[in-house]
């Protein structure tokens, strides 16, 4: 597709979102702090606000600001999980040749064959080769944020999405296991059923969070073979096995609470911290909620595994942050990308954000039990890209894959989502 049409198509994919969010949870977080007077703010644009999300940040800026307590700093920070909002606030800005002076994206399809292919992004191979990290990040993720032998973007974290956590006293009490495979979990779901407990946590009121569930049965059934082969289109959305995921996938929406769909991920996490339900599937920012929010412990209060059949798989998602064209402090950008990019920078966000380090020599020390397993996790495990975080395909596709899983998950129609799917995947092809 011709830069021109991409970019309508990007503009629209996201007004279109936008449209569809409420002025509330839009509210933008702006604070601005620090730095000289009149001079050029580096604006840092994400959706890491409010429970769970910001102190990562948080801790990154503060770190920024005394190394560079000239450069003032602002937190543009749109509320909204998983970019919900803040990528169509993001999008009209780009429009409107406005671009903050970072912004939080993912790494793979979201970045490249969005801001990339459209022209809006400058290469940081420059940067790379003199903070010397070709060899600190691992070559997996470099190519996540790389078109054409030029990259784009630095990679703060990678957070696991193929994470089950389950509250600790309910499995203890009722002398369960937590599951590893889909019979394992429906035969815990249904005992918990039958005590009354609510088995399965979900807050679907951004949609994402159910296609977060969906993806991870995908992976569980398919493996990560055929779940890559998904993107390339050399898998199509009616095969045998995706039936046999969508289906599986129907059957769990028997064990959910009833008001999903008023709840967002951090109160559907919630219900499971409080022992109002058994387990939720998410990524592992809910262990920062649990940790730095809800002051659980790792190990005690709750447990995690990884969702079932995907023991020795990874969903990999990245947030990274890179320099948009136009803007008008390059350096400045260069400078916070610098600090992110670094060991100390790493250290001080991904503790406090659940996530593991990108790059490869940081500080295991700093990582509690959870965070220390996933570093080890991470480098055996079979790595997937995630689709409900933007690494596996375009925008365009994941925003119509959200809007059938958020139909499907009520109306439970197979057939019906199944056709939705392979209508939808002629966007992979363009
Ligand atoms: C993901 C993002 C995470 C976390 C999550 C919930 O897309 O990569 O860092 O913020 O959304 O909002």
């Amino acid at each position: 597709m011709k830069k021109k049409g991409l970019w309508l198509s990007l503009a629209l994919t996201f007004s279109l979102a936008l449209t569809g969010c409420n002025s509330d949870s839009a509210s933008k977080n702006t604070s601005g702090s620090g730095g000289e007077k009149g001079k050029e703010k580096l604006e840092i644009f994400s959706w890491w606000t409010g429970a769970g999300e910001e102190d990562g940040l948080k801790a990154l800026i503060k770190l920024f600001q005394e190394k560079y307590p000239d450069i003032p700093v602002e937190n543009a920070a749109v509320a909204g999980g998983a970019g919900t909002n803040a990528k169509a606030v993001l999008a009209s800005r780009m429009q409107g040749n406005d671009p903050p002076a970072t912004f939080q994206v993912h790494g793979g399809a979201e970045l490249n064959a969005g801001w990339v292919a459209a022209g809006k992004m400058e290469p940081l191979n420059d940067l790379y080769e003199k903070e010397g990290w070709m060899d600190k990040f691992p070559k997996s993720l470099i190519d996540m944020v790389s078109k054409d032998g030029k990259i784009y973007s630095v990679p703060v974290n990678i957070h696991r999405g193929n994470v089950l956590w389950y509250n600790k006293k309910i499995f203890d009490e009722n002398g369960l296991q937590p599951p590893k495979t889909f019979d394992e979990f429906f035969q815990v779901a249904d005992k918990l059923k039958a005590k009354g407990i609510t088995p399965l946590a979900l807050g679907d009121k951004e949609p994402w969070a159910a296609t977060h569930i969906f993806e991870t049965v995908l992976l569980g059934t398919l493996g990560v073979d055929d779940y890559k082969k998904l993107w390339t289109g050399e898998l199509s959305f009616d095969d045998a096995k995706v039936k046999e995921a969508v289906n599986t996938f129907k059957k769990m929406l028997n064990y959910i609470n009833e008001d999903h769909s008023s709840r967002n991920w951090q109160d559907a996490a919630q219900l499971v911290a409080k022992g109002e339900a058994a387990m939720n599937i998410m990524g592992d920012w809910v262990k920062g909620y649990f940790v730095n929010d809800l002051k659980l412990k790792v190990n005690e209060d709750f447990g995690y595994v990884p969702t079932p059949n995907t023991d020795g798989q990874f969903m990999v998602i990245t947030d990274t942050f890179g320099l948009p064209k136009g803007v008008k402090n390059p350096d400045d950008v260069k400078k916070f990308l610098a600090v992110l990019g670094s060991v100390e920078g790493q250290d001080a966000f991904n503790p406090l954000k659940g996530s593991i380090p990108a790059r490869i020599d940081a500080d295991v020390s700093k990582y509690d039990e959870y965070g220390k397993a996933t570093i080890e996790d991470f480098k055996t495990a079979k790595l997937a890209p995630s689709l409900a975080h933007g690494s596996a395909a375009p925008e365009g596709f994941v925003t119509k894959v959200n809007q059938a899983v958020n139909i499907f998950v009520t109306q439970k129609d197979v057939k019906s989502f199944i056709d939705t799917l392979v209508s939808a995947s002629a966007e992979l092809k363009k």
